[in-house]
C-alpha cells in the first residue's frame, strides 16, 4: 500500500512538474474522482490532522497539497464574532459584527418555508463572506420541556414542524457553499447535565418524536454536517455513538457528509474511531472554558489515533471513510471554486430579518380589539417594562453576538409612532443589567438603584392617564433564563414582573403584553390582560418587526411552534418526578427517562384533555378567517395511492391576513397507542377581504405511520383515518374520514 501511495505520489508530482493539473485540483471531475486522487497523495498524519481541530474554531487542511482549512462558525442566529486562536476570548477584530436574524422558534412560528430558505440564504451569505465553511446550526431538538434553556435555537415540539422547517434552511445556507451543520444530533433537551446525561428514551418515541427533524435534514435537506450531542444514549456519548451514527445515521439514512463533535464532547480514542466520529473539536474543554492552547496534538483523534493505526490496532479503512467525508466536505464548500461570494450586513439581510421577525410574532389575544395601536394625535402611549430596551443579541451562550445594530422594543415603537403620539417609557422592573457575553458587550449601561417600590411607582404613574400602556417583559438571554448551559427553574415570568402587570391592570385596562423570550412562560393575570403578543428574540430588527405588528403596519400571522402549558403538570416530562433523571449511586451520570414516550407536547395535552394557556399552532390575526367543510377526493387509499384533502378558508374580516391551515391525522384504531392527533400538514394562505382560496393537502401512506418496535421501521396500517383541520391544535373546525385499505410498511 505504501508503495503504491509513494509510485502515485511520485506521478503525481512529475505530473506538476510538467503543469499538469492533478485530478483532486480538477474542478471538472466528479467529486468522488477527487476524493479518490487527494486520498492516495496524503500521508497518515496528513489524514489525522484533518479530523481534528487545529484552533478553537478550525481543522488543518493539507497545506503541501493545497487543500484549504476548515474553518467552522457559530451559530444558528447569526455569525459569531472571531475568536482569538485558542480561547472563547475576542479576537478584537472590527470588521467582525453581523446581521442578527431572529432566534429559530421566531423562524418556526412563520410556519412558511419560503421564509426559512431566505433565511438560511442570508446566514449563509454572512458566513461566506466571512470566509466560513462550516455553519454550526441549526438546531432542531424537540421541545420537550419549556424549561430547556435552548429552546429558542430551535424550532418547536413538533418533529413535523420542524422537519418542513429546518429543509429550506439548510438548503438556503448551503447554497452559499457554506455547510449546515444540524444539532445537536440527538436527543439533547435539556441543558442541566448536559455532558452526564444519559437518556433512555423508547424506540417509538425516539424514531416518532426525536429523530424525524434530522432524518429530513439529512435526508430532504442533503446536510453537508451534523453536530453530535453532549449527552449520552444507551451509554455512549452521542459525539461518538455507534446506533445513532454509523447504524442511523450513516447507514440507514446514507449521510455521506461529517459527524463534528460537539465542542467538548469527545470523551474516547477508541469510540471516537469506530463509532462515527469525523472532526473532533473543543475538547479538553467543557465546551465554554479554556482549553490548553498545545492540546490538538493529543486530541482523541489526534496522536492516540497515529499510535493505533502505526500498531495495527485501528483499521485504515476506517480512516479513509472519515477522511472521505471531510474531503467531500471540502469539495463542496472551501475548494468548490463555483461558489458565490456572499455578503455581509447588507440592507437585504435586514430586510430578511425584519420580515422573517414580523412573520414570526405571534398574536395570542386581542380582546376588544386593543391591538393594533393606530397613532393618533395627541395619543399617550405608556411603554413598561426592561425588555423594551435590553439588547438580547449578546448572551444566551455560543449563539451570542455582536451585531453590527440591534433596534429596542422601545425605539421601534418610537420610530412607529411618530412625534404626533406622547410616548412615555417607565422600566417598571431591573432584571440583569448585565450584557457581556465572552468579552461581546451590549455597550448599554442598565444599571438602576431605584427600588422596586420606586420603580413600581413610576410605571404605575406613566401608566395611569395612558390611553394603552405595552408592557414588553419576559426572559433574557442570562443564566437560567434562555441560555445554554442552563435550565429555567420554573415557568414563571422573573423579577417580580407578575406583580408589575397585575398593578398595570388595575390602573389601566387597556393593557398589551409583548413577551420577549423563547420560551413558554406562565401568565396567572392573563384575565385581566387583553392583548397579549409573543415576541420571540428578534436580533437586529427586533423594534421594527415589533412596532409593524402593534402598529398594524404588518398584519400578525405567526403560529406557535411550542406549547404554552398553563402550568408544568400539563407536560408529560414533569409529570414522572425529576425531568432530569436520576444520577447513579456511585458515577456522575444522570439517567434520564422520557417516560411519557410519545405524548410530547400538544400530544399529551390531548391523551389528558388539558387547556393549556395557548395551544399549539394557535396564533390570531387582525382579520378573521372562516373554514368550510373539509373533503376528500376518495372514501379509500391504499399503500400506492394518495388523498387530496381540501378545504375551502376565507377571508371574513377587512383586512389582507396570513393564516397557516393545520392538517391532523387521526389513527382511529392502532395496534399500538398513539396521540389523539398529529400534525402532518400546514399551508400557509394570504387573502384579501373576502377571499376564499380552496387549501389542498396531499395525504401520503407516510403520514399515517407509526414506528413499530416490532417491524424495525415505520408502519401504515390498515383502517380508518380522520383528517382534522385546524387553526390550531386546539381549535379544529372540520373533519374527515377515509379508511386505509392496505396493511403496509412505509419504510421513509
Ligand atoms: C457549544 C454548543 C454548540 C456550539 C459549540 C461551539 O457548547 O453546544 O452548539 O456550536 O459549543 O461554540
Amino acid at each position: 500500500m505504501k508503495r503504491l501511495s509513494l509510485a502515485l505520489l511520485g506521478m503525481a508530482v512529475s505530473l506538476c512538474l510538467w503543469g499538469e493539473t492533478p485530478l483532486y485540483l480538477d474542478s471538472s471531475a466528479s467529486i468522488e474522482q477527487r476524493i479518490d486522487d487527494a486520498l492516495s497523495r496524503m500521508t497518515i498524519r496528513e489524514k489525522v490532522n484533518m479530523l481534528h481541530a487545529q484552533s478553537k474554531f478550525s481543522s488543518a487542511g493539507v497545506p503541501r497539497l493545497g487543500i484549504p482549512e476548515f474553518w467552522t462558525t457559530d451559530g444558528p442566529h447569526g455569525i459569531r464574532p472571531e475568536v482569538l486562536w485558542d480561547e472563547w476570548d475576542q479576537a478584537g477584530w472590527t470588521n467582525d459584527s453581523c446581521t442578527a436574524f431572529p432566534a429559530l422558534t421566531c423562524l418556526a412560528a412563520t410556519w412558511n418555508p419560503e421564509v426559512s430558505y431566505l433565511y438560511g440564504k442570508s446566514i449563509g451569505e454572512e458566513a461566506r463572506y466571512r470566509k466560513k465553511d462550516i455553519l454550526l446550526g441549526p438546531g432542531v431538538n424537540i421541545y420537550r420541556t419549556p424549561l430547556n434553556g435552548r429552546n429558542f435555537e430551535y424550532m418547536g415540539e413538533d418533529p413535523y414542524l420542524a422537519s418542513q422547517m429546518v429543509v429550506p434552511y439548510i438548503q438556503g445556507v448551503q447554497s452559499n457553499g457554506v455547510a449546515a451543520c444540524v444539532k445537536h444530533f440527538a436527543l439533547n433537551n435539556h441543558e442541566v447535565n448536559r455532558h452526564t446525561t444519559n437518556v433512555i428514551v423508547d424506540e417509538r418515541a425516539l424514531h416518532e418524536i426525536y429523530l424525524p427533524a434530522f432524518k429530513a435534514a439529512v435526508e430532504k435537506g442533503n446536510a453537508w454536517s451534523i453536530m453530535g450531542s453532549y449527552n449520552l444514549y444507551r451509554d455512549q456519548h452521542v459525539c461518538h455513538n455507534e446506533y445513532l451514527l454509523n447504524d442511523m445515521l450513516k447507514r440507514d439514512w446514507a449521510f455521506d457528509g461529517v459527524v463534528v463533535s460537539d465542542w467538548g464532547g469527545t470523551h474516547n480514542t477508541e469510540q471516537a474511531i469506530t463509532n462515527g466520529l469525523d472532526m473532533e473539536f473543543g475538547s479538553w474543554t467543557n465546551g465554554l472554558s479554556a482549553g490548553a492552547s498545545n492540546a490538538y496534538d493529543n486530541y482523541y483523534l489526534a496522536d492516540p489515533y497515529i499510535e493505533r493505526l502505526a500498531t495495527g490496532a485501528a483499521d485504515e479503512n476506517v480512516l479513509n471513510d472519515k477522511v472521505r467525508r471531510v474531503l467531500r466536505l471540502a469539495f463542496r464548500t472551501n475548494m468548490n471554486t463555483n461558489r458565490p461570494f456572499g455578503s455581509l450586513c447588507s440592507p437585504e439581510h435586514s430586510a430578511a430579518a425584519r420580515e422573517i421577525g414580523r412573520e414570526g410574532i405571534v398574536l395570542l389575544k386581542n380582546d376588544g380589539k386593543v391591538l393594533p395601536i393606530r397613532s393618533e394625535k395627541g395619543m399617550k402611549v405608556a411603554v413598561i417594562g426592561e425588555n423594551a430596551i435590553k439588547m438580547m443579541t449578546v448572551g444566551g451562550g455560543s449563539s451570542s453576538l455582536k451585531a453590527r445594530y440591534e433596534i429596542s422594543p422601545l425605539d421601534g415603537l418610537r420610530k412607529a409612532f411618530g412625534d404626533k403620539v406622547e410616548l412615555v417609557y417607565a422600566r417598571g422592573y431591573v432584571g440583569d443589567p448585565s450584557g457581556e457575553y465572552n468579552g461581546v458587550t451590549s455597550g448599554q449601561d442598565l444599571s438602576d438603584s431605584r427600588s422596586a417600590a420606586e420603580l413600581l411607582a413610576e410605571a404605575i404613574d406613566v401608566s395611569r392617564n395612558a390611553d394603552v400602556v405595552i408592557f414588553v417583559g419576559g426572559l433574557n438571554k442570562s443564566a437560567g433564563q434562555d441560555c445554554e448551559d442552563s435550565d429555567r427553574a420554573s415557568l414563571e415570568l422573573p423579577y417580580g414582573q407578575n406583580e408589575l402587570i397585575e398593578a398595570l391592570a388595575a390602573v389601566n385596562p387597556r393593557l398589551v403584553f409583548v413577551n420577549v423570550s423563547g420560551n413558554a412562560v406562565a401568565m396567572p393575570w392573563i384575565k385581566k390582560v387583553p392583548a397579549v403578543v409573543q415576541a420571540w428574540y428578534l436580533g437586529s430588527e427586533a423594534g421594527n418587526a415589533i412596532a409593524d405588528v402593534i402598529t398594524g403596519q404588518y398584519n400578525p400571522s405567526g403560529k406557535l411552534p411550542m406549547t404554552f402549558p398553563a402550568s408544568l403538570s400539563q407536560v408529560g416530562a414533569h409529570c414522572f418526578g425529576n425531568y432530569l433523571g436520576e444520577k447513579r449511586e456511585n458515577e456522575n451520570i444522570y439517567d434520564c427517562t422520557y417516560n411519557e414516550g410519545i405524548f410530547v407536547g400538544y400530544r399529551w395535552i390531548d391523551k389528558h384533555k388539558e387547556k393549556p394557556l395557548f395551544p399549539f399552532g394557535h396564533g390570531l390575526s387582525y382579520t378573521t378567517f372562516a373554514y368550510g367543510k373539509p373533503s376528500a377526493s376518495a372514501k379509500r387509499m391504499d399503500a400506492a395511492g394518495t388523498l387530496t384533502v381540501s378545504v375551502p378558508v376565507t377571508n371574513t374580516g377587512d383586512v389582507d391576513g396570513s393564516e397557516t391551515v393545520q392538517l391532523y391525522i387521526t389513527d382511529v384504531k392502532s395496534s399500538l397507542p398513539r396521540p389523539e392527533k398529529e400534525l402532518k400538514g400546514f399551508r400557509k394562505v394570504k387573502l384579501a377581504p373576502g377571499e376564499t382560496q380552496n387549501v389542498e393537502f396531499t395525504i401520503l401512506p407516510e403520514h399515517l405511520a407509526f414506528y413499530s418496535p416490532e417491524a424495525g421501521s415505520m408502519v401504515t396500517e390498515q383502517g380508518k383515518f380522520r383528517v382534522k383541520i385546524g387553526a390550531s391544535s386546539g381549535d379544529i373546525r372540520g373533519e374527515v374520514e377515509f379508511e386505509f385499505v392496505d396493511n403496509a410498511i412505509a419504510v421513509r
